[in-house]
């Protein structure tokens, strides 16, 4: 790609070269899909043991038959699991159903309208707020807008959301009562909180209203693509240093562990906070479904068989990332088009562009059969204020799909701004 400084000749040359190399791929008649981070056949075939590990032993350890209904706190060997997936003793966890972001819909809807201790309900105070870091996780804006919630966008800096932006957000806006975090390989930008914005994250409840509460969504906790993962601090253990525990809610999931949509749910909280929830959740279900937390637990024994599996993991999800991460760099790299982050885990890549172009890269890549998650979708309400943001979702294409995707997103990428740039030019 000619530099910002190129001739328009130069540039409308290179333009020409790009839109006969869309036409060859347009011609090809793709179908392809890069829109959600889901793990890929082959990751999910890691996981057929599951299936029938139970050899018709169905007790647990405190003697309970996991067919029956009950326990609406789940079982302990299941409540044991998620207590180590998430750094936190297992009589403050709760083993659910099959999807933390159930978990955290309903924690939110409660909260709403009951408040998270079950006494200060958020809706009586009028429209309330919550912290949004920004790009972040689609459903989570999605179950804010939902209730109501007002979204307050707060910037990603790498090193996690900008806590000087958090902290005078908290002290002049009396109406938040929540902040999501998606601490470790975040969606989408697959940056980890360090050590320091963790550190302040956990003194939050200090200075916020009494009912503010951080919805920690530690989705990714062991979805480590090497051996030197970065190192993530326990905000559950700084909080409680500090007084603050009923600040931190916690969530987890085996989800894009074991399998998609077919794991076990967890969420841990201080009494205050998890004891008037499972009330509220004993009156919606009579338990939740034991066999699956049975066997997840047997399974994976601990923390050390859930790892050894994400190893195995790592061996098919590295590759795509390696494959995305060398073509932009091949296509893109020193071109002024796009940066992008290069993350050590988790499920996507943030792409941006320059500013005003995502909306037609992901158009262009659509038209030329490619799709992928719409511009916007990382942001509140579906608005990039710069219109730069393009999440790039590796894991669930075969490698030689993937290959071509990215070669028409490159393309794309290159043609988009280089026709903004003759425009500008004009
Ligand atoms: C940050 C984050 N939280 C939660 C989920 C969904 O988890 P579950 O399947 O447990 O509902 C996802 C899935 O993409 C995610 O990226």
């Amino acid at each position: 790609m000619p530099s910002q400084h190129a001739s328009p000749e130069s540039v409308r040359e290179r333009a020409r070269e790009l839109e006969s190399t869309l036409e060859r791929l347009r011609a090809r008649a793709l179908m392809l899909d890069l829109t959600r981070g889901k793990p890929s056949s082959a990751q999910l075939d890691l996981i057929t043991d599951l299936d029938g590990c139970l050899g018709g032993d169905y007790r647990c350890e405190d003697g309970t038959d996991s067919r029956n209904y009950g326990a609406p706190e789940g079982i302990p060997e299941a409540r044991r699991l998620g207590g180590e997936l998430l750094g936190v003793p297992a009589d403050t966890v709760i083993a659910a159903g099959n999807s933390s972001l159930e978990l955290m819909y309903l924690f939110a809807l409660w909260a709403m309208r009951f408040g998270p201790d079950g006494r200060t309900p958020w809706e009586s105070d009028g429209p309330v707020e919550c912290l949004c870091p920004v790009p972040g996780y689609d459903r989570h804006f999605a179950i804010c807008e939902e209730l109501a919630i007002e979204m307050v966008p707060v910037p990603m800096t790498g090193r996690g959301p900008d806590m000087d932006a958090v902290e005078a957000l908290i002290a002049s806006h009396r109406k938040i009562r929540a902040m999501w975090c998606v601490p470790k390989y975040s969606n989408p930008t697959g940056e980890t909180y360090d050590e320091e914005t963790v550190r302040r994250i956990a003194t939050l409840g200090s200075n916020a209203h009494p009912a503010f509460r951080v919805l920690w969504d530690n989705a990714y906790s062991v979805h480590d693509l090497d051996d030197h993962p970065p190192a993530s601090a326990n905000v559950f253990a700084l909080a409680r240093a500090q007084g603050n525990e009923d600040t931190i809610v916690g969530f987890a999931s085996t989800s894009k562990i074991s399998l998609a949509g077919g794991g076990v749910a967890f969420l841990t909280a201080s009494d205050t906070n998890r004891n008037p929830f499972l009330g509220r959740l004993a009156n919606m279900t009579i338990g939740p479904d034991k066999v699956n937390q049975l066997r997840h637990a047997r399974y994976f024994r601990d923390l050390r068989g859930i790892r050894a599996h994400m190893m195995k993991h790592a061996a098919l999800v590295r590759p795509k990332f390696e494959l995305v991460l060398d073509r932009l760099q091949s296509s893109l790299g020193g071109k002024d088009c796009g940066t992008w982050t290069v993350p050590k885990g988790g499920y996507f890549i943030s792409f941006y562009g320059e500013p005003g172009t995502a909306r037609r890269i992901v158009r262009l890549c659509a038209d030329c059969g490619v799709r992928l998650t719409e511009a916007g979708a990382a942001f509140p309400y579906g608005r990039d204020p710069e219109d730069r943001h393009i999440r790039l979702a590796p894991t669930f294409p075969p490698t030689d799909e993937l290959e071509t995707a990215l070669e028409v997103f490159v393309t794309c990428a290159e043609l988009v701004t280089l026709r903004q740039r003759l425009r500008a030019n004009d």
